[in-house]
């Protein structure tokens, strides 16, 4: 076993075991502390002789010297030299104390074991600091996970952390479908115009609202707040995410509705105001047209301008209150005939033939006249205004299968740019500065009241519309 103590230079040990700022003790294979250095009796509260008479085992936690064996039979066997771990010992007054222990062995220069020589360091403060920042993260796990906004934690735009209300925002499965990847990945590609990583590093930016692509394709609005934070020991950014897509489009329903309030406000009020003198006027002026032997064509210039602004109004009107309309048995072909007619001066006057292909016979449908009207108006008012330099509007009508009448209206017009198309109909879409973008939305509400259809195709050649009506 252990043989007697001998040292090289035993004063220097002496001094060097002494002054350490480290706990040091000489231990006995018994267990017994044969010396100790003060700063180990200061780190357990003891006097050196109270310390003297105790073994190991008195000052190690329970739960931890289990493990002792195991050591020693390590150093015995010369399988380590020497060893290090983190273990609880018990200061005089019963409190844990932590610690960070290294033990070697010195044996004499047979290479008999000696003793053993233990360093211990309080950690204790490290420990509870440890501890407190351990219980802090959990705090700020639990508190994420548990947040109604989506949450992403990023580092050079990649994806650290996602919780579980940003996988559900963006409708992937698992976690790991999104963690690793970038996050430019789920952004709409006209919203990458990227945030600097150093501002994002800096201060907290947001809210900002970015087009997010989920999972099965859908655009949702997304409203982002940046905060830049600490994840696993580097720094990082905390982003807070917010779906704000159904508060958008209620936004913009409130604002159209408003708009169409406001409208139909101004609509039923210039009907009122306006229509009356314009009825007097109209009567009074055909009432002169019997009478005086004026010039013919302007006679019929002011009657056909008293026409147009008594359609407008009506136009206005459809806005103002949706009228009963009465649905009755007409002729087709009479009604467009005198749509042609109120529009002969319009055209001609740019320079625009209107040409008329319809088919004989035609069966009569069952609709509103003048709300057919109004569609028909509408549509060859559009076309006469995309055709500046003039040219040709084709009317053509005839049966589509067997229950259907088909009407088509194609201009040699500026035609629809593609990317247009989509807004076609849309209140208030106008590229007109006199325009009021209501036209086509009326005519659209009017065909679908009707059963009917609507098509409309353009190009840079001009625009075909195209109406199905059904015969009942
Ligand atoms: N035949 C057409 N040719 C070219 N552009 C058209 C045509 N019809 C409609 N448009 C486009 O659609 C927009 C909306 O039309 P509309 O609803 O009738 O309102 P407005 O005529 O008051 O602008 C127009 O401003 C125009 O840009
Ligand atoms: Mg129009």
């Amino acid at each position: 076993m252990l043989g007697k103590i001998t040292l090289d230079h035993p004063q220097l040990f002496i001094q060097a075991f002494e002054n350490s700022a480290i706990g040091m003790a000489l231990i006995a294979a018994s267990g017994e502390l044969l010396k100790v250095n003060q700063a180990l009796c200061c780190i357990l509260g003891y006097e050196e002789h109270e310390m003297l008479k105790l073994k190991i085992f008195d000052i190690t936690h329970p739960d931890d010297s289990e493990n002792d064996l195991h050591i020693v039979h390590l150093l015995l066997d010369g399988k380590e030299h020497s060893y290090h771990s983190e273990r609880r010992y018990i200061h005089k007054d019963g409190y844990e104390i932590w610690a960070l222990m290294s033990v070697s062995l010195v044996r004499d220069e047979q290479q008999n074991p000696i003793f053993y020589i233990s360093q211990i360091q309080d950690i204790s403060n490290r420990r509870r600091t440890e501890e407190k920042l351990r219980e802090g993260e959990d705090r700020y796990h639990r508190i994420v996970e548990e947040s109604p906004d989506g949450v992403i934690i990023l580092r050079e735009e990649r994806c650290l952390f996602i919780n579980q209300t940003g996988v559900e925002m963006l409708r992937f499965k698992e976690k790991h479908d999104i963690v690793g990847r970038p996050i430019y990945d789920f952004v709409h590609p006209d919203d990458h115009h990227r945030l600097k990583q150093r501002d994002m590093h800096k201060d907290s930016i947001g809210p900002i609202e970015k087009r997010f692509i989920r999972m099965d394709g859908k655009v949702i609005d997304v409203e982002l707040k940046t905060i830049p934070t600490i994840y696993q020991d580097k720094p990082a950014v905390h982003v807070i995410m917010r779906d704000i897509s159904e508060r958008k489009q209620t936004q913009d329903l409130i604002i159209n509705s408003e708009k169409l309030t406001i409208a139909g406000q101004l609509a039923a009020g210039i009907a009122h105001e306006v229509r009356n003198p314009l009825t007097a006027i109209k009567g009074f002026f055909q009432m002169m047209e019997k009478d005086l032997k004026g010039n013919k064509m302007y006679f019929d210039v002011i009657s056909s301008e008293i026409n147009r602004i008594e359609t407008i109004l009506n136009e206005l009107l459809v806005l103002a209150r949706p009228q009963k309309v009465k649905y009755e048995r007409k002729n087709i072909e009479v009604i467009i005939n005198h749509v042609i007619t109120l529009l002969k001066t319009q055209s001609n006057l740019n320079s625009i033939e209107l040409i008329k292909s319809i088919e004989p016979n035609l069966p009569f449908i069952q609709c509103n006249e003048n709300q057919l009207k109004q569609v028909f108006i509408n549509f060859l008012k559009n076309s006469i205004e995309a055709m500046e330099n003039g040219g040709r509007i084709t009317i053509e009508i005839r049966r589509h299968l067997t229950e259907m009448i088909m009407i088509r209206i194609i201009d040699q017009g500026s035609g629809i740019p593609e990317h247009l198309l989509s807004k076609i109909g849309e209140p208030f879409f106008t590229t007109k500065e006199q325009g009021t973008g209501l036209g086509l939305m009326i005519c659209k509400n009017i065909i679908e009241e009707h059963k009917g259809n609507l098509k409309i195709d353009s190009s840079s050649n001009g625009t075909k519309v195209e109406i199905l009506l059904p015969l009942l």
